[in-house]
């Protein structure tokens, strides 16, 4: 799809790059001619995909960081520039999410994963921001969103996420306007569903609330992993250059199953269908 050095020269930093959605950008990334910065909490994973990295001829390095605290990534963030000297783009990957009954939340909950997902992705974006903007050089940023972070959007039994990842989006929109005269640009990404172990494990653990899951999506599917990958490369490849603030989609469709006032009619059966076009006819 992409030419093989499409992304040569660039440093890429990605929080949760260690595993699931994170790793398998690096690892593409990689492919195309970057070099890669992984920031996660458990460093196992961190040594393996750095490794994975290597293995493509690229140049990967790793540090542990917890997201939620700016002292660490401003650590993260020395650290990444040691390895491979300026960072030039910035993936905020790192989230943290559970389905719950919203009532049943401690206000500890949802500062967990406000922590991780909004505050974390300001702290990285502040961090490499300021520096590309005293140095006058430009900067890229890929922020993972979620469809039901859009405006008009939501969504019940993640509320702590949906509430964090709203906020990534409009961090996004805002300085996607604000950054521009700096030649700094910002994109989300709002995937569906892609298995993970990390997301599997919180969002869907049991092969019925998978099966479930997949018959109600429009194309009976989950995502894969490079169809991911490619998008995300393609909107920090320089072919982006005039997307800046954008957020794309990439669900098969199964938020604008969940908006459409008949959407549910996908479920009718053949007979169903057959009577009510015989009804026209009368
Ligand atoms: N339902 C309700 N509350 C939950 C919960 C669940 N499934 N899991 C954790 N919590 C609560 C805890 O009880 C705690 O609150 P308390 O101190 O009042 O008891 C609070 O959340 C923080 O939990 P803790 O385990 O100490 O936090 P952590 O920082 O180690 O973990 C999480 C953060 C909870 C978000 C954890 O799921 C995580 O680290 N996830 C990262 C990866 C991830 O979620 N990936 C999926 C992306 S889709």
């Amino acid at each position: 799809m992409f030419e093989r050095d499409l992304l040569k020269g660039r440093n890429i930093l990605i929080t949760g790059g260690g595993t699931g959605l994170g790793r398998s950008m690096a690892l593409r990334f990689a492919e195309l001619g970057a070099n890669l910065f992984l920031v996660a909490r458990r460093e196992e994973p961190l040594a393996q995909t750095a490794n994975d990295i290597r293995a493509k001829g690229a140049k990967a390095g790793y540090v542990t960081c917890d997201v939620r605290d700016f002292a660490a990534v401003e650590n993260a963030i020395a650290a990444a520039e040691k390895e491979l000297g300026t960072v030039d783009t910035l993936v905020n990957n790192a989230a943290g999410n559970f389905i719950a009954r919203t009532e049943k939340l401690s206000p500890n909950a949802f500062n967990a994963v406000i922590g991780i997902v909004l505050q974390g992705t300001f702290h990285f974006t502040l961090g490499l921001g300021r520096r590309w903007i005293e140095a006058k050089q430009p900067g890229n940023i890929l922020n993972i969103v979620a469809t039901y972070a859009a405006v008009g959007s939501g969504s019940g039994f993640v509320v702590p996420s949906a509430c964090a990842k709203a906020g990534v989006l409009a961090m996004t929109r805002s300085l996607a306007v604000e950054w521009a005269p700096h030649g700094i640009r910002l994109n989300a990404i709002a995937p569906g569903p892609f298995p993970t172990e990390g997301a599997w494990s919180r969002l869907l653990p049991s092969k019925e609330l998978e099966d479930r899951a997949k018959n109600y999506h429009p194309m009976k599917r989950f995502g894969r992993h490079d169809e991911l990958a490619n998008l995300a490369t393609y909107l920090l490849s320089q072919q982006a250059e005039y997307v800046n603030g954008e957020c794309v989609v990439i669900d098969g469709g199964l938020w604008l199953r969940g908006a459409g006032e008949f959407n549910d009619f996908l479920e009718l059966p053949q007979q169903a269908w057959d009577m009510l076009e015989q009804a026209r006819k009368k």
